[in-house]
């Protein structure tokens, strides 16, 4: 499908940027939260400090009929981070993930996120939890019968943001993530690594603090899966922390960021820079 074709469908009224900035620097001041004026925000769930963005501590998460998730983890992502989160099907990588947006609550042990112990905070709260944490799954989950940018307007409308900054920064992301020429494209028009750098661009126009991606080049062939990972990437770089659950090995030996591994919902490795040879090579050797 060429780009411009006429769909039969009214365009979006977006003025498309013409040269998408190309450098990490000039992502940065779209991408980083805004600078604390030193108030205390009524919705800013996270707590300012110094400390982790993510920690668990001692977390288990039994489901009901007993199948347990998770099983004792402990351990800190520091902001700014880039981690793996890896380990075969079942080993409790989406469980972990579910426990950060309070998806699932612990069963035992502590699960703070921006400050915040998820134990106490109150339901009213957690629709701004999950607004301070973009998130991308394996299957997209865009609206179907809406374009490309207007999945994206979708998630500043809800957040009350005016047409006005609506119409500016629609544009602003989809250039961003390499969408250029295909706004008004719905889902079903877009291949797969496409409809993924909009759900992506979805994830990041409310400038979250920590993204999250659930197997985001599950449904990816290898090529495409690189480029998905290197905009995570270029994502993190500009201070987002990123955390990427995944079995695409040739991804993760390839990038040589901190590596978190389960197995039976327990941490079996957890190494700086590490390839995935390296972390799950007792079992592959
Ligand atoms: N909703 C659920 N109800 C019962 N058991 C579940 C549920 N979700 C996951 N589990 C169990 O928890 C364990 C970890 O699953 P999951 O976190 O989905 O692993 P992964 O994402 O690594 O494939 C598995 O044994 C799985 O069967
Ligand atoms: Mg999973």
């Amino acid at each position: 499908m060429s780009d411009g074709q006429d769909t039969g469908r009214p365009e979006f009224t977006l003025v498309q940027v013409a040269d998408p900035p190309s450098s990490d620097e000039e992502m940065a001041p779209m991408f980083t939260a805004p600078v604390s004026d030193g108030k205390r925000h009524k919705n800013d769930i996270f707590r300012p400090g110094p400390g982790p963005m993510v920690e668990f501590r001692g977390v288990t998460k039994t489901y009901d009929g007993g199948a347990r998730g998770l099983d004792g983890v402990s351990l800190r992502i520091g902001t700014g981070e880039f981690v793996f989160l890896v380990g075969p099907s079942g080993s409790g990588k989406s469980t972990f993930i579910r426990l950060i947006i309070r998806e699932l609550r612990a069963t035992t042990g502590e699960v703070v996120v921006g400050g915040r112990d998820l134990a106490t905070l109150r339901r009213s709260k957690v629709p701004y939890l999950r607004r301070a944490i973009g998130c991308v799954f394996q299957d997209f989950r865009l609206l179907p019968d809406r374009t490309a940018a207007e999945n994206v307007a979708y998630a500043l409308q809800v957040t009350g943001h005016s047409q006005k900054e609506v119409r500016r920064r629609v544009p602003e992301i989809l250039s961003l993530v390499g969408l250029d020429g295909k706004f008004d494209r719905l889902p079903r028009e877009l291949s797969g690594g496409e409809q993924q750098r909009v759900s992506i661009a979805r994830a990041l126009v409310n400038h979250p603090r920590l993204l999250i991606a659930d197997e985001p080049t599950g449904n990816l062939d290898p090529d495409t899966s690189l480029g998905i990972m290197d905009l995570l990437q270029r994502i993190n770089r500009t201070g987002t922390t990123v955390l990427v659950a995944t079995h695409d090995q040739h991804t993760v030996d390839r990038m040589q960021m901190r590596v978190i591994a389960l197995d039976q919902g327990r941490v079996v490795r957890d190494e700086e820079s590490a390839g995935y040879h390296d972390v799950t090579g007792e079992v592959l050797a």
